[in-house]
């Protein structure tokens, strides 16, 4: 049975875990604490990619502490796992290790690695599983995701008033979130493999989309969704791909004709990298799941951050393809039905049928709110 003394640790596990984050990717952020009479005796997390996992960390924690470990509990936010990878199996140090009990919040969906709990009980470890830890449960979901559905992790960012607009009736945006904010922004920008916006948002405010002010923990790629490659040859991204990655997604059907072909060609000699795919379904731009499939399969990217205007946002959620929402409230109000909403398009036409996120996390960030939803799914 699970008691709330184990959702405290598995919560105390994922907390240690997140802050790996932009480090492991796309291996899961795991964490791991090892309990023995009410106390804590190891703490463990998945530090870097390809390095030791949050099971063997904690227990080398121990170790380091002079505590023994036999008789105790482990909570691991993910079902250790069973199969040799960059690692030894996980499983195999906690049935040598002599603990007595195991809780993990998730089990591993991967096809070779899952199982580990199943190993444990034949080994006499009784395990159990418990989501009553929303966190714990939570932090993996995009390695869980990636491995059952091929597609990358997507946050959507975005900032707005009061009366939920992004900008305002002529489009300026800059700046409705203060300092603290952007900071956090940044902060994210440096920990994702991509970040993405529409052509809109590039002719209107010709961003960089790159961190600064933060240490870089990994170098996200641009991406512009622009179905006909209007992005001008002087942009900010364009000038800078030599630098960094630049992607610039459009119509692979219009690719061939010639003024797509010369456009092409003058982008990619500034080093952007050209990515044509499928148009979509309803004729509105590029399809959406296909650029994320492809930016997964073909580009190594694992995690998208999406700072878009309302027409590239709009689609996103219509199409169920955003995972994450961070939302910056800032404390201003510009009540003009002309401003521009977070995101346009068909979404729901009734509260029944309106797409429902769950709040994951509040916090205040200067004089604005910081609020992060998940959708349902994961
Ligand atoms: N407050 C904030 O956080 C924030 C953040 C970003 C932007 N903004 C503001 O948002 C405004 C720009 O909004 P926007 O809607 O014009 O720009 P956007 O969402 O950045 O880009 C929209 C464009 O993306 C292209 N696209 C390609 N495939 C698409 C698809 N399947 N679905 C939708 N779009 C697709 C379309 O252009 P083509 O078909 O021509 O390629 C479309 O017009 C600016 O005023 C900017 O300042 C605010």
């Amino acid at each position: 049975m699970i008691t709330e003394h184990d959702t405290r640790f598995l919560d105390l596990a994922a907390r240690h875990a997140l802050r790996a984050f932009g480090r492991v990717e796309p291996n899961p952020l795991v964490g791991a604490a090892i309990v023995r009479d009410g106390r804590l005796i190891g703490l463990g997390h998945h530090r870097r990619f390809g390095g030791a996992h949050a099971e063997r960390d904690a227990l080398e924690d121990a170790a380091r502490r002079g505590e023994d470990v036999r008789g105790a509990t482990m909570y691991t936010t993910l079902e250790p796992c069973a199969s040799p990878g960059k690692q030894p199996p996980c499983t195999e140090a906690i049935l040598k290790s002599g603990i007595a009990r195991v809780v993990f919040a998730r089990q591993d969906p991967h096809p070779s690695k899952g199982g580990g709990a199943a190993w444990l009980r034949e080994g006499g470890v009784p395990c159990d599983q418990s989501n009553a830890s929303a966190l714990a449960t939570g932090i993996s979901a995009p390695f869980v995701k990636r491995t059952v559905t091929g597609l990358p992790w997507v946050i959507a960012k975005w900032a707005q008033t009061i009366d939920g607009r992004v900008a305002t009736r002529t489009g300026e945006s800059k700046w409705i979130s203060g300092d603290v904010a952007r900071r956090r922004v940044h902060r994210l920008r440096s920990r994702v493999d991509a970040v993405l916006t529409g052509i809109g948002t590039v002719i209107a405010d010709d961003p960089m989309l790159t961190p600064r002010g933060v240490p870089i923990i990994r170098t996200a790629a641009r991406v512009v969704a622009d179905t006909d490659l209007d992005i001008p040859p002087d942009a900010a991204m364009v000038k800078t791909a030599h630098e960094v990655p630049t992607l610039v997604a459009c119509d692979g059907e219009l690719a061939g004709s010639a003024i797509m072909a010369r456009r092409r060609a003058d982008l990619e000699r500034s080093g952007v990298k050209v990515v044509p795919v499928l148009p979509a379904d309803n004729g509105r731009g590029i399809d959406l799941r296909e650029l994320l499939k492809t930016l997964l399969e073909e580009h190594d990217i694992a995690t998208v951050l999406v700072e878009a205007g309302p027409g590239l946002l709009g689609t996103l959620f219509e199409q169920d393809l955003v995972d994450e929402a961070v939302v910056y409230i800032a404390p201003m109000l510009l009540g003009d039905e002309l401003a521009k909403s977070a995101a346009v398009g068909r979404i729901a036409e009734s509260l029944t049928s309106a797409k429902r996120l769950n709040l994951w996390r509040v916090k205040s960030v200067g004089g604005d709110v910081e609020l992060v939803y998940r959708a349902p799914r994961v």
